[in-house]
């Protein structure tokens, strides 16, 4: 049984006080209920802030951060090692975003060096795979999303692939409003499980949580969740709100 888990992506949104406030908020709404396994992913700088908030206020939801370098330390001037992560409190990682792709080169190569290194380092990558709107119309959404799958992944072994989270967030649906229909999005879902099922046995792939991501909001959540691939949400514009958000992840 596959544990739901949604996620909100505050981007490059919040100062620490204010994601400090968002959780207080949230947490008002969601402690004591826990059908879902809830994660926040703040800016960077913001985790000290936030994960000290959650320890003294025994606050039980999971702190990602919004990406890191593949190594523990050494000369990459601007970026966040995973060691830093895990020191800063940070559980979950998201990776190769379409945004990390699109505005700042990362590769489907880097991903799986990003991918590999946190799950050595025991964060939990919430790896993240997508088309955009002229791929989807071009009918290249299956070879796009299986070659992100593929490459991401490449050479995890069956007992680390469970750990992953995949999120499949079609660029076309990312703060546009214009969500995928839960048709649509359980299609790719379920071709995802099919490559993981091929790459790493279906009993791996059975058990690896996949999230839609793109314009989930309250009145959408629960057909996209329904869905038999479906297994969470990667949440941006609608987690900024507590009680939005909150709403979001009371879904059912
Ligand atoms: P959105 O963003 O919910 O605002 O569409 C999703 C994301 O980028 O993860």
């Amino acid at each position: 049984m596959r544990k739901p888990i949604i996620a909100g992506n505050w981007k490059m949104n919040v100062l620490p006080g204010q994601a400090v406030e968002l959780v207080r908020r949230l947490w008002a709404d969601i402690s004591g209920y826990d059908a879902v396994e809830v994660v926040v992913c703040p800016p960077c700088v913001d985790l000290p802030a936030v994960s000290e908030f959650m320890r003294s206020g025994d606050i039980r939801i999971g702190l990602g951060a919004q990406n890191m370098h593949w190594k523990e330390s050494g000369a990459f001037t601007g970026e966040v090692s995973p060691t830093m992560l895990l020191d800063l409190g940070a559980t979950h990682v998201i990776i190769g975003h379409s945004e990390r792709r699109q505005l700042f080169g990362e590769t489907d190569q880097g991903v799986n060096r990003k991918v590999k290194s946190a799950l050595s380092f025991g964060l939990v990558p919430i790896m993240c795979v997508g088309e955009t709107l002229k791929q989807r119309e071009a009918g290249e959404t299956e070879g796009i999303i299986t070659g992100q799958v593929n490459c991401g992944l490449f050479e995890l072994g069956p007992e680390e692939v469970p750990t992953v989270v995949v999120a499949y967030e079609p660029i076309w649906a990312i703060g546009t409003g214009k969500a995928a229909t839960a048709g649509d999005a359980q299609e790719v879902t379920g071709m995802i499980r099919s490559v993981l099922s091929g790459q790493f046995g279906q009993q791996a792939a059975e058990s690896v949580r996949i999230q839609y991501g793109g314009s989930v909001k309250p009145d959408n959540v629960s057909e996209i969740m329904s869905m038999p691939d479906i297994d969470g949400a990667l949440v941006g514009g609608a987690s900024l709100e507590a009680d939005v958000f909150a709403r979001i992840v009371k879904f059912s």
